[in-house]
């Protein structure tokens, strides 16, 4: 009996996480080397609040409530399992007072309310939220995307650098 709840749990992970994968992108976790990098072009200040759509294992939510005055990190992620990693590793490394991770759909989430946005989605994913980021975001609003650029967008700066991938950062209009 309890073989089967683990299994039955077991495919109830393995299902979020490809549904997941089909709907935005499939984890593939922000490297190490590069947080840094994300971290100077998010550029937080104190009282500011940041969204990371699409968080997995909370890896970048959790380094820059541990690393910035921000007043709050939420992740948004669609897939159970990356879901409860990031919940557990926020509670061992006391980033949980300034991280809230959230079981849903990044694309319904109202964004107005943010500072920052961090992604590392897939391109067609950026096409389908350019949109929602437009109309919600407030004028001033920074956005980083790791690997791919926000198509028609035109970035602030490119952070280019040799054996690793391009980040970019872009300003919303004032
Ligand atoms: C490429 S991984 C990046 C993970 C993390 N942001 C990082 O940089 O380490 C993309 C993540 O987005 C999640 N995801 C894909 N579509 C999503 C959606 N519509 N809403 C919330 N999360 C989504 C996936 O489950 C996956 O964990």
């Amino acid at each position: 009996m309890f073989t089967k709840i683990l299994l039955f749990f077991g495919l109830i992970l393995l299902a979020s996480v490809a549904y997941a994968g089909h709907k935005g992108a499939p984890w593939v976790p922000t490297w190490k080397k590069d947080m840094k990098r994300i971290r100077d072009l998010l550029n937080l200040q104190a009282g500011e609040r940041c969204v990371e759509l699409g968080c997995g294992n909370g890896r970048i939510s959790r380094d820059l409530a541990k690393t910035t005055d921000a007043k709050e990190i939420v992740g948004f992620e669609l897939s159970l399992l990356q879901w409860m990693v990031a919940k557990l590793q926020s509670r061992l490394d006391g980033s949980f007072t300034k991280t809230s991770f959230v079981l849903g759909n990044a694309f319904k989430h109202d964004l107005s309310g943010y500072d920052a946005v961090y992604m590392f989605l897939m391109p067609e994913t950026y096409n389908k939220i350019q949109h929602k980021l437009e109309s919600e975001l407030k004028p001033g609003a920074r956005v980083v995307t790791y690997v791919w650029p926000i198509a028609g967008w035109m970035p602030t700066k490119i952070d280019r650098q040799e054996g690793s991938v391009d980040i970019y950062l872009y300003k919303r209009p004032l």
